[in-house]
């Protein structure tokens, strides 16, 4: 029997960012191709998008989604992906192998964005593509004079502006098998200067995300150049089993913190407001804090083959560490932007089937926060328990965060990460409504026939909450 664990309420921590619940679509395997983008699905539909994949992706709500690119972004060029299908040009995919299907490009993807109501981010060339390249793609999505690229989307068929806000300069730059010559961190600086003033001043109102990653050398030496130019700084995480049993996982998150908390420390050595900008930039520079885009982040069992583990099948303990790393964003309120990699068939929540899309186990706790973690983010303070994660060493059994909601009400979620024991907590009294997810083993999986997933809807006396072993609650209705 384990210890209960009182859980307190403390202060506020800022309002949670609904861009926390973003997505991540690339030209990689089936994601786009086969998966979203499938004209000879019989659920397509006259613009070649897979209806069932739409609806799976529109009940997870994504307030933006990120495009083309990952890794893909070293080799992409806007301008072979729009206008007219027929005229439209088909590269060798170098990164991941196949082709690069240009039919799904700029207008599709705005597209893909508005009927999902999310707003597009996109990430730019910054290895074989050029500052003025990377400028004239902000002007045809955005251009509202009668500039060339403003008119060529015109005569594409989109008469008013898309309004991409969202803009990364290149990615994981710093990754030297990449193609690229970025990884010397000098030169992303010095290419990523030339990259945003030319989209800048293109359009001065977009906001740009500079290449961070876990070294805190490379993040130092691009936020000590470039801060007062960028909105954002993007880290990307992915944990993995790592040799390390079922708990590899999970030992891995603690990378994530670490990266994090490091990056949180070195943002707040620099100024919310930049003094004595060079006016001869002639736009403006970065208005507020500097900001954390968690742009890529999942679980991932990378293996060394044609799909690097890439389509992956998600088990019960896949999602519970989705919980779990949910909870960590949610109690980093400079993560103001995340992007679960990727939405459908990669590394993905929903899985294109051809009779039909559905969710993996992971979907179902991003669904439980999506739905309900919106509001101002409440601090809670609570004793640590811990249990032996075998091989992963020690690990925290408990991971929760709260929102006040609009009616004044609390709502919580507590993940209990061990599969082994139930842990109880106490958050006051009375009672409150709780809806808890679990699976009948850390191994099950769901797939086209059956969702392995439990969901049990109860009251719950705040005294002695009992969290079965491997669960995910949500905790409503709380007056405290
Ligand atoms: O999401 C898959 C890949 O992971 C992306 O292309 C890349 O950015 C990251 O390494």
């Amino acid at each position: 029997m384990t210890m209960k664990t009182n859980i307190r309420v403390s202060d506020g921590m800022g309002t949670v960012k609904e861009t926390v619940y973003g997505q991540f679509i690339e030209h990689i395997l089936t994601c786009i191709e086969g998966g979203v983008y499938d004209p000879h699905s019989s659920f397509a539909d006259e613009t070649g998008i897979r209806t069932d994949v739409l609806d799976k992706a529109r009940e997870l709500n994504p307030p933006i989604i990120r495009f083309p690119g990952g890794t893909i972004m070293c080799q992409y060029h806007w301008e072979d992906a729009v206008g007219p299908q027929d005229k439209r040009i088909k590269r060798k995919n170098l990164i991941w192998g196949g082709e690069l299907n240009p039919s799904f490009g700029t207008a599709e993807f705005v597209s893909f964005c508005r009927r999902l109501g999310a707003e597009p981010m996109i990430c730019v060339n910054m290895v074989s593509g050029t500052p003025e390249e990377a400028g004239n793609w902000v002007e045809y999505c955005n251009g509202t004079g009668d500039s060339y690229y403003a008119q060529l989307r015109r005569s594409h068929g989109y008469e008013e502006p898309f309004n991409v806000k969202y803009w990364c300069i290149g990615n994981e730059s710093y990754a030297e098998p990449d193609l690229g010559v970025h990884h010397d961190v000098s030169l992303y600086i010095r290419d990523a200067l030339e990259f945003i003033k030319v989209m800048k001043l293109t359009d001065s109102s977009i906001e740009t995300v500079l290449v961070g990653c876990d070294k805190p050398e490379w993040n130092k030496a691009v936020l000590d150049a470039l801060h007062p130019f960028g909105d954002y700084l993007s880290l990307h995480h992915y944990s993995a089993e790592n040799q390390k049993g079922l708990y590899g996982p999970f030992e891995g998150e603690k990378a994530l913190i670490q990266m994090v908390e490091e990056a949180e420390a070195l943002i707040d050595t620099y100024p919310d407001t930049i003094e004595n900008f060079n006016p001869w930039y002639r736009f403006p520079p970065r208005k507020g804090k500097l900001k954390i885009a968690l742009d890529e982040w999942n679980i991932w069992n990378f293996v060394a083959d044609k799909t690097y583990g890439l389509l992956s099948t998600y088990n019960w303990r896949d999602a519970i560490w989705v919980a779990s790393a949910l909870s960590v964003i949610l109690n980093h309120p400079s993560i103001e932007i995340a992007n679960m990699a990727q939405l459908v068939n990669v590394l993905a929540p929903i899985i294109a089937h051809p009779e039909g899309a559905y969710y993996q186990t992971i979907a179902y706790p991003f669904l439980l926060y999506r739905k309900n973690m919106i509001g101002e983010r409440v601090n809670l303070e609570w004793q640590p328990v811990y249990f032996d994660g075998g091989e992963a060493g020690t690990l925290e059994a408990l991971r929760c965060c709260a929102v006040r909601a609009e009616d004044g009400s609390l709502r919580m979620i507590v993940v209990n990460r061990d599969f082994s024991n139930a842990h109880t907590i106490s958050i006051g009294t009375g009672k409150a409504s709780a809806t808890v997810l679990t699976a009948d083993s850390p191994e099950a999986f769901c797939d086209e026939k059956t969702c392995c997933v439990h969901k049990e809807e109860k009251t719950v006396a705040c005294d002695e909450i009992i969290l079965p072993p491997g669960s995910v609650m949500l905790i409503s209705d709380l007056h405290i």
